[in-house]
């Protein structure tokens, strides 16, 4: 089969094409998918030049970084096809598979294992595979699990309530707009949302109240106080947002390091402002959910560019800029079907 190959850490043009053996069906649970569509998420742009990402770099703890090491690779990359997230057909099924048929249409999510730039992956019937909304288009579809998924699982953990006041920090971005759309449509929330300048328009077109641009206004000078504030990227300490929040509010964190555990483990039993490190466990359940929300339209899906397979270092280049408004895609099945 044909795949996007990662031979050597760097920038997007070490991605090139290569014919590989495609992924052996050794199992009985296992679940063989033609890919027809991928994507470019922070993952992907992550791993592809891991060698450059330091401990201090990384958004997470230094024992998520070396765990990020011994997974994708110190010096040499470990993990050689990327791609996170996906859109397909099942090709072939294992003996014991009961969930899905061969011909079916699915789509799905396989974190750090990736190997979706390709044309084929096999991932098992436990997995975070469902079927694919028929509305969705293999481009929509395979840009919608990732950002769900984590966005799904941080409101959970936000404990977010209908009437609640949201303040989304990091709105733009793979997970912010997810969480905006559910938190309003799904969990009945009113949110304002921070990001920059060029996609503050987009932000309050996924349904945010209000937008905040960061480089223009600090936000913590507005006086404003939140039940919930989710900081996406974890840039600010405690002390920057624990004065916005109500006595009952809650901090979220989707990136944080160890002093933002400590303020968790520091609050946890408090009944005042509560500091959450939210650490999403992807379930298969909630991307039934989502699935089902895509097909009767309460989310809606929001592609910004598809490349082909062989653009997949435009793909990257463009998704780093950083200007994308909703997911970047690489598109599989042309390439098969040439
Ligand atoms: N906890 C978990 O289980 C989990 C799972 C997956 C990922 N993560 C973490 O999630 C992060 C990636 O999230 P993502 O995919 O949404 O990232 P992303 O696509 O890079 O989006 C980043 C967002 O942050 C905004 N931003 C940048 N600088 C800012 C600033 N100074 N102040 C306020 N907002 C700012 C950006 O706004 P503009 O671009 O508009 O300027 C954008 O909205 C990573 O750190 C990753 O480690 C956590």
């Amino acid at each position: 089969m044909t795949a996007a190959y990662l031979d050597q850490f760097g920038p997007p043009e070490v991605l090139g094409l290569r014919e590989v053996a495609a992924p052996p069906m050794g199992h009985a649970h296992d679940v063989l998918v033609r890919v027809h569509a991928t994507s470019v998420n922070f993952g992907d742009t992550l791993v592809r030049n891991f060698a450059a990402v330091t401990p201090r770099a990384f958004h997470m703890p230094w024992l998520f970084w070396f765990i990020g090491k011994l997974t994708f690779g110190f010096t040499r990359p470990r993990v050689h096809i990327l791609g996170s997230e996906f859109a397909g057909t099942v090709e072939a099924v294992g003996t014991e598979v009961t969930r899905f048929r061969s011909g079916d249409a699915v789509f799905g999510y396989c974190g750090p294992r990736m190997g979706a730039y390709a044309e084929y992956l096999c991932v098992r019937d436990d997995a975070i595979v469902a079927r694919k909304p028929d509305r969705l288009t293999w481009e929509e579809a395979a840009g919608c699990p990732y950002g769900a998924l984590m966005a799904l699982g941080v409101l959970r953990k936000a404990g977010v309530q209908r009437g609640e006041h949201v303040l989304v920090v990091g709105a733009s971005g793979g997970i912010g707009p997810w969480i905006v759309q559910l938190a309003t449509r799904q969990f009945g929330a009113t949110v304002t949302g921070v990001c920059g300048t060029a996609r503050l328009p987009f932000v309050r077109a996924v349904g945010a109240a209000e937008v905040i641009d960061y480089t223009k206004e600090d936000v913590a000078a507005r006086g404003e106080a939140y039940d919930v504030i989710i900081d996406v990227l974890g840039k600010s300490d405690v002390a920057r947002w624990r004065p916005l929040l109500m006595p009952r509010g809650r901090l979220v964190y989707v990136s944080f390091k160890l002093r933002q555990i400590v303020w968790m483990l520091r609050t946890a039993f408090s009944h005042g402002p509560r500091v959450i490190c939210a650490l999403v466990n992807e379930r298969q359940t909630d991307l039934e959910s989502i699935a089902t929300w895509l097909e009767i339209g309460t989310l809606q899906p929001h592609v910004d560019r598809t490349f082909l397979l062989e653009g997949v270092a435009d793909a990257h280049r463009h998704a780093e800029r950083g200007t994308n408004t909703g997911a970047v895609i690489i598109s599989v099945a042309p390439f098969a079907a040439r």
